[in-house]
């Protein structure tokens, strides 16, 4: 994918604030501080267009981008931090599930899981949720850079039972390294219909 502009839109709470449902949209799902805004930066090649930070947590709302004036980009706020305020983690259930029910341009979710780490609780549950919507998703398995091959292997193994998907339902990304970066896009077109 050529990017010829990449623009940030606007932040969001709730859908009368969302931009104008008017291009397709592809939203980043994940736990706090999995690498959502990284691998958006990443696809982009934008360094700072998203703020990215190694506080969990900070990207408490939902976030819009306009590229190439084609279509959109949503970097959906992180869960599963302890450290945030108990009203923002209650917000969360119901700003994901009023987003995921209303948007109707939404075309796919990227959701977003670290290779070091079990699938929680709270990422199964928006698993369920993607799946009640019928929403196409796109399973990315982040921070490959951070193990080594053999156990690479075994932990996407572990991440795809968890999950009950097969393993080659995932695509292996890192920012550090782009690997895999080709293979997310050719997932986002195909889900955008370009
Ligand atoms: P929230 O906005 O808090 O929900 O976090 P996020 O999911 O947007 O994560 P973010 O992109 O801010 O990244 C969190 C931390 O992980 C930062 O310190 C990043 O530099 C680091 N990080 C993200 N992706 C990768 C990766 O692929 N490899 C490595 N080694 N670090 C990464
Ligand atoms: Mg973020």
């Amino acid at each position: 994918m050529q990017i010829s502009s990449a623009v940030f839109l606007k932040s969001a709470l709730k859908p009368v604030q969302y931009p104008e449902a008017d291009r397709p949209e592809i939203a980043f799902a994940g736990r706090s501080n999995v690498g959502k805004s990284s691998m958006i930066n990443c696809l982009l090649n934008r360094r700072g267009l998203v703020r990215t930070s190694s506080t969990p947590g900070r990207t408490q709302m939902l976030n819009f981008f306009d590229i190439n004036e084609r279509f959109r980009f949503v970097d959906l706020p992180g869960y599963g931090f302890a450290r945030v305020p108990m009203a923002v983690k209650k917000s969360w259930g119901p700003m994901i599930r009023a987003y995921l029910e209303s948007r109707s341009t939404l075309r796919g979710v990227v959701f977003i899981l670290d290779i070091r780490r079990i699938p929680s609780e709270e990422d199964l549950r928006l698993l369920d949720w993607l799946e009640e919507y019928g929403c196409p998703t796109i399973m990315a398995v982040t921070k490959a850079d951070k193990l080594a091959r053999s156990r690479r292997d075994r932990q996407i193994e572990t991440i795809a039972s968890t999950c009950g998907l097969p393993v080659d339902a995932f695509t292996l990304f890192s920012a550090t390294t782009r690997q895999g970066k080709d293979e997310i896009w050719e997932r986002i077109e195909t889900a955008l219909e370009l």
